[in-house]
């Protein structure tokens, strides 16, 4: 089997083809933590594979990341690929892990993706936990880059400013946010919380931000969106706790479910 990733996304896109009986996908969405209840609403169920079963990919080391690959079919006749759990940068598996979902999504002939993430919120002044966020950029602090060599790919447009007009014509009320990545595992302090806030940043979190950039060096349009399942570390006095995000997207999931399969039949 070859090791070059791009020969990897190939052979698991036609994997999940066959296993569907479909040429193409539509969409992808990958659903970050606390996100995985809201995958029921997307639409029905063509096949699901486990992650395992792939190759490139492995099982997602954490908790409510799920570890498998859905196909389904929504009520418009769409049909989108939803991965259940995504991996991340500080399960040590190296910067194309992270992107492996996203690169097979476009191997397998989307156009569009749909990153999702639970996120420690920045502004506690204006957000309310158990509400979406929809991405408008990203500050990535990870350190790491899915793109080797001399591709200076532009960035003035991750998260297309079309797809979030779209999503807000679904709900007027979804506001707005820039993104900070940080590699984790650990939560962050209340002084790089402080740092982030003069820094710009509205939204704290460990993942998406590699994945919008390895869309984008595909061509993908990106849609992200944040749940916002707490204040950032320091700005509610409260320790952080993973069960807590878990619980903040259990409940929400009908709502973010709806959002979601409306979405998908728009963008
Ligand atoms: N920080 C980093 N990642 C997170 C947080 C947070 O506060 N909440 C959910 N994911």
């Amino acid at each position: 089997m070859s090791n070059d990733p791009y020969v990897l996304a190939r052979e698991a896109a036609a994997a999940l083809k066959a296993a569907a009986g479909l040429d193409t996908f539509d969409v992808a969405l990958v659903m970050g933590s606390g996100w995985v209840p809201a995958a029921d609403a997307i639409g029905q169920v063509v096949a699901e594979v486990p992650f395992t079963d792939l190759p490139g990919f492995a099982a997602p080391a954490v908790a409510g990341h799920g570890g498998r690959i859905r196909a389904v079919r929504t009520d418009a006749g769409r049909h989108a690929l939803i991965f259940l759990g995504r991996s991340h940068l500080y399960e040590g598996r190296g910067v194309d892990a992270v992107v492996h979902g996203v690169r097979t999504a476009a191997a397998a002939g989307v156009r569009t993706v749909v990153l999702t993430n639970a996120a420690g919120g920045l502004r506690p002044e204006t957000q309310q936990v158990g509400d979406p966020v929809l991405i408008s950029d990203h500050i990535n602090l990870t350190g790491a880059n899915p793109i080797t060599g001399t591709t200076f790919l532009d960035l003035t447009e991750v998260y297309s400013k079309r797809l979030r007009d779209l999503v807000r014509e679904i709900d007027p009320s979804l506001a707005e946010g820039v993104y900070v990545a940080f590699r984790g595992p650990t939560y962050e302090t209340p002084a790089e919380i402080r740092m982030l806030r003069t820094l710009g940043g509205d939204l704290i979190g460990m993942s998406t931000v590699l994945e919008a950039i390895a869309a984008r060096e595909a061509g993908l349009d990106v849609l992200g969106v944040s749940l916002v399942t707490n204040p950032a570390a320091g700005l509610a006095g409260d320790p952080l706790d993973h069960e807590e995000v878990l619980q903040v997207g259990r409940a929400t999931a009908a709502r973010m479910g709806v959002l979601l399969a409306k979405a998908v039949d728009r963008l």
